[in-house]
């Protein structure tokens, strides 16, 4: 039996049992025989939900890249480590072999040293889905600099917050973006991002759209003349086991995005491991993640999880629409990838389209379709299963989320028996529990909750960058000696989990978490609205989409509506993104307020949803009249 490699259903059960009931022993098993050390750990796991403190492999020593890129050098210098697959399907793709990313990354990682980056400094990259974005990434690591990726669609005034909140020394960009037929001003974004940022001293700039920028004296350096220049070797810094590897920042239910810091070892251990095991890699494997390494996806499962098991691993930097709706089957084809990852709203929007752009693509090689972000609804699942996966491919729906790091909850294919909408069992060392209202945990089976962990997990972030109160208000508050992670979710009678959604003010829309707050902040700025409240609602391809309830001062009353919208969406486009732009604003008179003033989102959420019949009691409200009037009115 091999508990780094799960084959069969009854080795997940010996396993998982195993791994909760000594976590330490099995934990220590799996990072002594697969992973490589400076120095080993003193102690494997110290642990206090209530402060809260966590500490996996404390003691030890270790490089990350030395795991995901020199350890393989011996034995697979010549295999492809990354694919990049470009925008533009007439544009070769590029295959970057371990040997040359081990020198690439080095000679990254001399350039950051080399232009004042250190150990523990921060390091904000904005960069298009390239080789140099996986490249910083790593080379941030090798020299023990913190990375903070920031997703490129995110708007300049998104990009200042986040520099700022984690003070980052450096931003390393790109001119610009191809995306599908359009180009994008990465730079022109920095510029104006960085009118806020005085702590920045250096802009590294890679040339992707060769488009004419400006460059700032002093400040900004085109990337690839330094990288010629630099040595092709670099010694990796020594890490501790719990030092900071990367932020990343995810929306909350209050207006800042919390910076969730993951530490080295644990996170190394914990993503490698599932990786493995959720994707069931294989040597010769080609493994493709859809996602974008802005999100914790890209980072735990295109670079860290892949390379640190010397696998495959595929990078795209196109959208499934262009140049038409078979760019993702193609590259399944053209690359013969067998494991295959992306996000339910991806599915749905392709399975919108007519089913030739799948069939006329030989799909043969997939052995694994993963699903994340979002739940699966059962018509994309079964689209999925059918058209992609030809009933011969195992869906994974794997649930987890930016603060876990890694899987919480999947099936392991050809392992565990799969059910649409299902993210099925906990995942080796997971200690799922589903928690009432009033705090107790709720035992058995065919039952719903609130989704807790009881126990930690190599891969959980340690805290909020400059937060940790915040942290330990979000996360291990709301129930005693739990993590909180704001879904709610049911088991069934099988004791398989299925994820119902958010339980918080955070709304998934295509995918991405958007809390309700930031949006509502940046709404509210607008000179003609004097109060809003955003809510989801069903969308058949994004999953959800949002919903703005406005209430206008009254210098805004006279305006014309449809300019005011244009006017709403642009400014929210400008300080967040246009992902959090509102499908529909609904110009209200009042929002229904409980005695305290709290808004009552369940009303609104409802009647956005067209879902009225079972308002319940609005008389207790401040101000139940309002609510027949937004009904009467809604969009
Ligand atoms: C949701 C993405 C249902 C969930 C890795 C979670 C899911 C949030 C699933 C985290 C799934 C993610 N089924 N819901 N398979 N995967 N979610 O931080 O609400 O971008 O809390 O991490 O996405 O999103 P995040």
């Amino acid at each position: 039996m091999s508990n780094y490699h799960i084959k069969h259903l009854e080795e997940y059960f010996q396993v998982y049992r195993k791994s909760v009931r000594n976590p330490e022993a099995f934990w220590e098993e799996i990072a002594e025989e697969h992973f490589v050390w400076r120095k080993k750990w003193d102690k494997v796991l110290s642990w206090d939900f209530s402060k809260p403190e966590v500490k996996w492999y404390e003691g030890a020593k270790l490089n990350i890249t030395e795991n995901c890129l020199d350890r393989h050098l011996p034995t697979r210098g010549t295999k492809t480590a990354i694919i990049f697959e470009p925008n533009d399907p007439n544009e070769t793709a590029e295959h970057i072999s371990y040997r040359q990313l081990h020198e690439r990354v080095c000679r990254m990682a001399n350039v950051l040293l080399e232009n004042g980056i250190g150990k523990g400094d921060r390091v904000c990259i904005y960069l298009p889905m390239i080789p140099e974005l996986a490249i910083s990434v790593l080379a941030c690591a090798r020299i023990g600099a913190i990375h903070s990726v920031v997703f490129a669609g995110f708007s300049a005034n998104a990009l200042s917050t986040r520099i700022i909140d984690s003070d980052c020394k450096m931003v390393i960009t790109s001119d610009g973006s191809y995306r599908g037929a359009k180009t994008i001003d990465l730079k022109g974004i920095v510029d104006k991002a960085l009118e806020d940022c005085p702590g920045v001293a250096n802009v590294l700039v890679a040339k992707r759209i060769n488009s004419n920028i400006a460059m700032k004296e002093g400040r900004d350096k085109w990337l690839q003349p330094l990288l010629d220049e630099a040595y092709a070797d670099n010694v990796a810094e020594v890490m501790d086991a719990e030092d900071p590897l990367f932020i990343l920042y995810t929306s909350g239910s209050t207006g800042k995005p919390k910076g969730m810091v993951h530490t080295s070892a644990g996170y190394m251990v914990y993503t490698a491991y599932t990786f493995k095991n959720a994707f069931q890699y294989k040597e010769e494997d080609v493994y493709w993640c859809t996602a974008d390494i802005g999100w914790i996806t890209g980072h735990s499962y295109i670079v860290y999880g892949p390379l640190a098991n010397g696998a495959t691993t595929l990078m795209f930097e196109g959208v499934p629409s262009y140049p038409d709706f078979g760019r993702f089957w193609e590259v399944v084809e053209k690359h013969k990838v067998n494991q295959f990852y992306t996000a339910p709203t991806a599915i749905r929007a392709l399975a919108k389209e007519s089913l030739d752009f799948v069939e006329k693509h030989d799909l043969s090689s997939l052995k694994v379709l993963g699903s994340v972000g979002e739940p699966i609804n059962e018509e994309a699942w079964h689209w999925y299963n059918n058209n992609v996966g030809k009933k011969n491919s195992p869906i994974i729906d794997t649930w987890w989320q930016t603060e876990t790091g890694g899987m919480m909850i999947t099936p392991i294919p050809y392992v565990t028996p799969t059910t649409p909408t299902y993210a099925t069992l906990p995942f080796i060392g997971v200690q799922p529990a589903l928690m009432d209202e009033e705090g107790n945990e709720i035992k058995g089976n065919q039952v719903d909750g609130r989704l807790c962990i009881k126990f930690p997990w190599p891969a959980m972030a340690r805290t909020i960058w400059g937060n940790h109160e915040r942290y330990r208000e979000t996360y291990f508050s709301a129930y005693k000696d739990m993590y909180f992670t704001g879904d709610g979710a049911l088991r069934d009678a099988v004791g398989y989990y299925r994820i119902t959604g958010r339980v918080d003010d955070v709304i998934i829309v295509s995918g991405h978490n958007l809390g309700t707050a930031p949006i509502e902040d940046s709404i509210n700025e607008h000179p003609a609205v004097a109060e809003s409240a955003v809510v989801g609602f069903p969308h058949d391809i994004k999953g959800n989409a949002l919903y703005g309830y406005i209430i206008l001062k009254e210098t805004g009353e006279s305006r014309d509506r449809e300019n005011l919208r244009k006017e709403i969406n642009q400014q929210i486009t400008e300080q967040i993104g246009p992902i959090a732009k509102l499908d529909k604003i609904q110009f209200v008179s009042g929002l229904p307020k409980t005695r305290s003033g709290k808004i009552m989102r369940r009303i609104l959420r409802k009647i956005a949803s067209n879902d009225t019949s079972n308002l319940g009691d609005t008389s207790t409200l401040l101000n139940p009249e309002v609510v027949k009037h937004i009904m009467d009115n809604v969009l």
